[in-house]
């Protein structure tokens, strides 16, 4: 194709319309309930169990581990509180500093802060959009001495207590060797796989290489639960901590209500454990729907000048939200324009995490690669299309 970007847009915009039917607003992502969903609400309505206590949470905890490969899932109100609690039980407090990546979404950091942590932010690289290993090695061999098995920022004397990478948009960041370097350093890993339901990287799921990893089931998510998270874990101890902190810190008794910590309301109510268990019934074919579409779109994008952002290798990604890669800020700032005017819903990546005012004053390294995808990588329409096609 070798018209102008006026032209290869139209075209664009004609191919989603051939996937998605000629509708006013195509959205970037959307949640589709072909299941069980309404029945195992009703069942749940009926039994009056709607809020955190009920069969469905448990039902969703024990097949969404084993769907994982994992000992242990606990169900919590969304994927933020899933982080925060992951956070404190890496024992993140107000003397910790946290590695994170700036190419993330907020709610990554905003869990940072709430244990009262400063960020660092390390550059990711080209073809994961995730946490760049060679870029983390290079800032800790530089940055940090590791004394007593604990972390030490030399410019700040603060602990670096945990690293928080993201495998962005579903697509596996190069997670072995990032534990490797977190393990060399006495980091605490934690993966925060919130966009990753069934990605799998060398053949494992996503989330299950830190000691602790979480998922969200956001309604922009695969599957969804409305608002949900998950922490997911071997790790029984980790496991029993996380529940009872999501649980109120509550003490088992017949009749008292005794609570040892202060702990947090964040268990998921049954209602939305109800919706997501129908869903769970669908993941294998959603994700199977999904990798589809974006080999469609991989077929497409060829014929353009734009390059469609393909799965890293080694990995299998559920390929949550499809990205293109564009040839600069112009040219993506067209494009943005020209499709959301014609009712298609594109978006660039989050604002650079250490552009934000909250974030601006975080240490960071050379984050030229995050600089890069942020002038250039736009996601287009991403929903599950229909099954027929
Ligand atoms: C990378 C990332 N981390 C964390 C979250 C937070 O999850 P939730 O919206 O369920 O709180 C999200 C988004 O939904 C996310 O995309």
């Amino acid at each position: 194709m070798k018209e102008n970007n006026s032209d290869q847009i139209l075209a664009i915009i004609d191919f989603i319309k051939s996937i998605y039917g000629n509708n006013n607003f195509i959205p970037l992502h959307q949640p589709k309930f072909i299941g069980n969903e309404k029945k195992y609400l009703n069942e749940c309505i009926d039994s009056t169990f709607v809020s955190s206590v009920g069969k469905f949470v448990d039902e969703f905890e024990k097949k969404i581990a084993e769907y994982i490969g994992v000992k242990y899932a606990i169900a919590t109100t969304n994927g933020t509180s899933a982080l925060h609690v992951s956070l404190i039980l890496a024992e993140v407090d107000s003397n910790s500093e946290v590695i994170t990546q700036p190419f993330t979404f907020v709610a990554t950091c905003n869990a940072i802060n709430y244990c009262n942590a400063k960020p660092i932010f390390i550059d990711v690289e080209k073809d994961t959009m995730g946490l760049s290993p060679s870029a983390l090695k290079s800032f800790l061999v530089n940055n940090t001495v590791v004394n007593n098995q604990k972390c030490i920022n030399k410019k700040t004397g603060k602990v670096i207590k945990a690293c928080v990478p993201m495998h962005t948009y579903g697509h596996p960041c190069r997670i072995d060797k990032i534990k490797e370097i977190c393990d060399e350093h006495c980091i605490f890993l934690i993966e925060d796989a919130a966009e990753s339901i069934g990605s799998f990287y060398k053949n494992q799921h996503l989330g299950t290489f830190g000691q602790l990893g979480i998922i969200s089931f956001n309604g922009n998510k695969i599957i969804t639960s409305g608002g949900g998270g998950c922490i997911i874990t071997s790790n029984e101890s980790f496991a029993k901590k996380a529940k009872h902190l999501t649980t109120t810190a509550k003490v088992f008794h017949k009749w008292e209500y005794n609570h040892d910590t202060v702990g947090y309301n964040y268990r998921m109510p049954n209602l939305n454990a109800a919706l997501l268990v129908g869903q769970i019934e669908k993941l294998n074919d959603f994700i199977l729907n999904k990798r589809n579409l974006a080999s469609k779109y991989e077929t497409f994008f060829k014929g353009t000048e734009y390059e469609f952002f393909k799965e890293p290798k080694n990995s299998k990604s559920n390929y949550w939200l499809n990205s293109i890669i564009l040839k600069n800020k112009t040219q993506r700032d067209q494009f943005l324009e020209e499709t959301n005017l014609n009712g298609i819903m594109t978006r660039p990546i989050w604002t650079l995490m250490n552009k934000l005012p909250m974030f601006r004053k975080a240490q960071y390294h050379d984050l030229k690669n995050s600089v890069w995808l942020d002038k250039r990588v736009v996601n287009i329409p991403s929903s599950i299309t229909d099954f027929k096609s």
